[in-house]
């Protein structure tokens, strides 16, 4: 078990009712400014803005809004975020929404509270946020993880990079399985994979027997979900378990001991940067591929995984064959969930040129079984491609 530190500050309050009982509990203890943020108006649709308005008022608060945060964030819609912020006073911030919505709230807090810019203080000088405007959460999507960490991930349009800025916990975490409904069930798979990613790249790391077996059981409830939501998209009692099993993954909690992986996640991101692809689908992709290309690294380790997780049989198979099977199950799972194996199912245009630059940014994370280097990082963007 590798030495680590735990701490996740963050108040949760889960399910039914729980931005009522969430907000009358917190409210009375954060400043009068509050900045509400969200994204291109699903909350409008569903009656979540309505109700969270109304409870702001009902507590007396002064509402400033920032709305049209894009999937994906932009850097610059970061830097409006924290503008507005400024100009107006605000002093706590409340993000609506998905992971979009919450890592913009969460760079722009810090970027607020900085005489210069983010990009240049996290990313060239490689500093930590020392101060943040103070943010809560109202979950309307799960996946991401987002609401239990402290990282936002934000795309710079011009330097076609997305970054993994370092930002602070939200003081509370409101999530209401019900204010998901409205989501359509291909996002709510979408979110169900990104979760199970989250869970595979911390597994796949080294160290910690007990962090593994907690995230194979984990693992098992969320395929066992998916699979219903699937089959059954209102069914809330699958909705609810894939929220906090989301929550969980990126608390901490499940990481403790691990040096995670997380190679899938990085190369995602540079992706992302270039095409602005989805990032759970992108994740469905990747996921196979990259495993195909590393288990013989790790294969007591994956012929785990292809028993503990994916039910596979072990009968007349080497441990070799065991771990490859467990891969197998896995793309089997991600077309049965409806979702991509390919960057044409993907749907994104990638050229020749545009793989050789990716794979020219790509960097071998510690965590993985094999340190991958350009050409491996190359070849994998390739069979992505089909080519
Ligand atoms: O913008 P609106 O209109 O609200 O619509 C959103 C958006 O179009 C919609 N939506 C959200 N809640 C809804 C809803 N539609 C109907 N009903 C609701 N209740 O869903 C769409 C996608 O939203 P988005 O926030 O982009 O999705 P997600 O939660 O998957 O977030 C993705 C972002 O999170 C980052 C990703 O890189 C990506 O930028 N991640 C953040 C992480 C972190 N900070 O720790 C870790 C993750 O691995 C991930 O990288
Ligand atoms: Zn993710």
């Amino acid at each position: 078990m590798n030495p680590f530190m735990f701490l996740n500050p963050v108040r949760v309050y889960f399910g039914e009712g729980a931005a009522k009982h969430g907000l009358k509990a917190e409210l009375p203890q954060v400043g009068s400014r509050i900045l509400l943020a969200y994204g291109g108006g699903s909350i409008k649709r569903n009656g979540v803005y309505d109700e969270i308005v109304s409870l702001l008022k009902t507590a007396g608060k002064e509402i400033i809004e920032f709305s049209g945060i894009t999937p994906n964030p932009r850097y610059s819609e970061v830097q409006a975020c924290a503008k507005l912020a400024l100009e107006q006073k605000v002093d706590f911030m409340l993000a609506v929404g998905g992971g979009s919505v919450i890592d913009c709230v969460r760079t722009a807090a810090v970027q607020a509270m900085l005489d210069e810019d983010i990009w240049e203080y996290e990313t060239v000088q490689h500093k930590l946020p020392r101060d943040a405007i103070p943010m809560g959460i109202v979950l309307t999507l799960g996946g991401t993880g987002s609401d239990m960490n402290w990282l936002a991930g934000v795309n710079y349009e011009e330097k076609h990079e997305k970054v993994t800025f370092a930002g602070k916990h939200a003081v509370f975490n409101i999530i209401d399985p019900a204010y998901t409904v409205s989501v359509p069930t291909k996002q709510l798979l979408t979110g169900a994979f990104d979760t199970l990613s989250h869970y595979m790249e911390t597994y796949f790391g080294k160290g910690s027997f007990v962090s593994d077996e907690i995230m194979e059981a984990i693992m098992r409830n969320v395929i066992r979900n998916a699979r219903t939501i699937k089959n059954d998209p209102k069914n809330m009692d699958a909705r609810s378990e894939l929220l906090w099993d989301s929550s969980l993954a990126l608390s901490g909690l499940p990481g403790a001991g691990k040096m995670s992986d997380f190679q899938c996640h990085s190369i995602e991101h540079w992706i992302s940067g270039y095409t602005d692809a989805n990032h759970g689908r992108t994740l469905a992709v990747l996921h196979p591929v990259v495993y195909r290309y590393i288990f013989s690294a790790a294969p007591e380790k994956f012929a785990r995984f292809a028993t503990e997780v994916m039910s596979v049989d072990t009968a007349g198979r080497s441990p070799l064959e065991t771990a490859l099977a467990g891969i197998d199950a896995l793309e089997l799972f991600i077309r049965e969930l409806g979702l991509p194996t390919n960057f044409t199912e993907l749907g994104i245009d990638v050229d020749d040129a545009m793989l050789e630059t990716i794979a020219d940014q790509c960097r071998p994370n510690p965590g993985c079984c094999r340190q991958l280097t350009r050409e491996d990082f190359l070849t994998i963007l390739k069979t992505c491609a089909g080519k």
